[in-house]
C-alpha cells in the first residue's frame, strides 16, 4: 500500500511499513535538519509545516501515519492537551487530510496518557473526530519489551480503520513473550560512543564503596538518601517553631543549634525539604530507611559522606531499581536523573527520551554512555544511512521516534486481514 508519513522525524513509521513492502509517497517534517536527513535516508524530500499542506497536493494513499508531537501529552510535559496552541492542535491536520483522502487506515502513536489528560477530553475529541469522518478506532499500549526488544517504552498505538472495510475487530498480532530480553546483544563498545566524565565516574566508584562497606546484602526498590545520614529533624517541620527546630540535626547530621535565622537553618537542611518544609512523600520511605542504615553503619557512613562529591543535589541520592541482591553498580545500567542516580537492571534499557539528553543511559562497566548506534538499534533504526550529527541531536531524534519494529509488527497483516491486494 502507499502511505504518507506526517511528522516524519527519523522515519520510524517509514522503516516499519517499508519492511512490510509498503511505499511512502509523501512526508512532512518541520525541522530542516530532519528533512534533509529524510531525503538522504529515503530519497523523499518532506514538505515542512503540516498546517500549510494543501490536501490536493498530497498523492493518493492507503495509509496515513502520524506520530504527532507528544510533548504536550507526555508525563514530563505540562498536560495541556488541545489547549496547547502549538502542538496539541496538530492532530486537526491529520483529520483534515484524512477527511479529504479517505485512506483505508490511519496509524497514530503517542504517549499512553493521551487517554487520560484533561480528564479524557482530548481522547474523546480524537476518537469522536475520526468516528465522525467514518473511521473505527482501535488502540493498544505496546512497549518494545513486549516484542523482545530490550527497551522499556510504553506507547499507545492507535489504528483507525475506514468503516466500510472494518470487520469489527482489528487483529493485533500476538507477541512471542518467551523471547529473553538481552541488552548486551545490542551493546558494542567499538561503536563511536562518549566516555563517562571523570567526576561522574569517580562518583559511581564512591557510591560502590559505600555499597561494599554497608552491612547489607540486598536492597529493595528504595533510594539511599545520603543527606539523611545523621539527620534527626522531624520529617515535616512546617509547623515547628524556630526554637524547637534548633534542637535537631539537619543534612549529614549538621547541628542546627547555633543557627540565627530560618535562612541559616535551611542552608543546613537537605535541598528536597526546601519547598514544603518537609521530606516529600515520594522520598519519605527511603529517607527513613537511610536514617536506619546510618544508625546501623555509623562509622562507615560518616567517613563516606565526608568524601561524597556534593556538587549536585541529585548526586547525593542513589535510586536502586536494580537487582535486589546484586549490589554491584557495575553489573547494572545507570541514568543520571534530576531525582537521583538511578541504577537499573542491565538487561533492558530505559525509554529513550528526547527532552533531556543528560539522561542517556550509562554502561558503568565500560565507563561510557550508550552510543547513538546502539540507541538506534533499540528503535530498529540502525540500518539508516545516516543519523543526526552528534550524540545530543541523535538521542533527541531517536527519543522522539516511533519504534520501527513495533510498527512493522502491528501492520504485518494489514493487507491480508482486509483482503487488500494493492
Ligand atoms: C513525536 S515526533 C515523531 C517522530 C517520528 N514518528 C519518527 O519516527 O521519528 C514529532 C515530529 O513532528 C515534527 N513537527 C512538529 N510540528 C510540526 C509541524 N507543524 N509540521 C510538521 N512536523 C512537525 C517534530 O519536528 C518531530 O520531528
Amino acid at each position: 500500500m502507499r502511505f504518507i508519513d506526517l511528522f516524519a522525524g527519523l522515519g520510524g513509521f517509514h522503516v516499519g511499513l517499508a519492511n512490510n513492502g509498503h511505499k511512502c509517497v509523501f512526508a512532512c517534517e518541520i525541522e530542516a535538519e530532519l528533512r534533509n536527513l529524510y531525503k538522504f535516508n529515503y530519497g523523499i524530500e518532506p514538505f515542512d509545516d503540516v498546517t500549510k499542506i494543501e490536501v490536493t497536493k498530497i498523492p493518493s494513499h492507503e495509509i496515513i501515519c502520524a506520530g504527532f508531537p507528544c510533548q504536550p501529552f507526555s508525563l514530563a510535559g505540562q498536560k495541556k492537551g488541545t489547549e496547547c496552541p502549538k502542538s496539541g492542535k496538530l492532530i486537526e491536520h491529520v483529520i483534515r487530510i484524512a477527511k479529504f483522502h479517505c485512506p483505508q487506515f490511519i496509524l497514530l502513536e503517542n504517549v499512553p496518557n493521551i487517554v487520560t489528560i484533561t480528564n479524557g477530553t482530548f481522547w474523546r475529541y480524537l476518537t469522536n473526530s475520526f468516528e465522525k469522518i467514518g473511521y473505527k478506532i482501535y488502540h493498544k499500549i505496546i512497549s518494545p519489551v513486549d516484542i523482545g526488544i530490550p527497551q522499556n517504552r510504553k506507547r499507545i498505538f492507535i489504528i483507525a480503520v475506514r468503516q466500510d472495510i472494518d470487520n469489527g475487530n482489528f487483529n493485533w498480532p500476538s507477541a512471542n513473550k518467551l523471547k529473553k530480553l538481552n541488552l548486551s546483544k545490542i551493546l558494542n563498545k567499538n561503536n563511536i560512543h562518549k566516555h563517562l566524565e571523570t567526576p561522574k565516574s569517580k562518583l559511581l566508584k564512591h557510591w560502590q564503596k559505600l555499597l561494599n562497606e554497608l552491612s547489607i546484602s540486598e536492597l529493595r526498590s528504595i533510594s539511599i538518601v545520603a543527606p539523611e545520614f545523621g539527620a534527626t529533624y522531624p520529617h515535616d517541620f512546617n509547623k515547628i517553631s524556630f526554637k524547637e527546630m534548633k534542637k535537631y540535626k539537619g543534612a549529614y547530621g549538621q547541628s542546627l543549634a547555633n543557627c540565627k535565622s530560618w535562612d541559616e537553618i535551611m542552608k543546613k537542611m537537605p535541598s528536597y525539604t526546601n519547598k514544603y518544609l518537609k521530606i516529600p512523600d515520594w522520598l519519605f520511605k527511603s529517607a527513613m530507611k537511610s536514617r536506619e542504615l546510618f544508625s546501623e553503619n555509623m562509622e562507615v557512613c560518616s567517613k563516606w559522606a565526608e568524601k561524597l562529591d556534593k556538587k549536585n543535589n541529585s548526586w547525593q541520592i542513589l535510586e536502586w531499581r536494580g537487582n535486589f541482591n546484586d549490589l554491584n553498580i557495575y553489573n547494572h545500567l545507570v541514568q543520571f536523573r534530576a531525582s537521583g542516580i538511578r541504577i537499573l537492571r542491565a538487561n533492558v534499557a530505559p525509554s529513550l527520551i528526547s527532552m533531556t539528553p543528560t539522561q542517556i543511559p550509562i554502561i558503568p562497566s565500560e565507563n561510557r554512555y550508550l552510543s547513538p548506534y546502539e540507541a538506534a538499534k533499540l528503535q530498529n533504526l540502525h540500518r539508516l544511512k545516516m543519523l543526526p550529527h552528534g550524540t545530543v541531536k541523535s538521542f533527541k531524534a531517536l527519543g522522539n521516534a516511533v519504534n520501527a519494529k513495533i510498527v512493522e509488527f502491528i501492520t504485518k497483516n494489514l493487507n491480508i486481514d482486509y483482503g487488500i491486494l494493492r
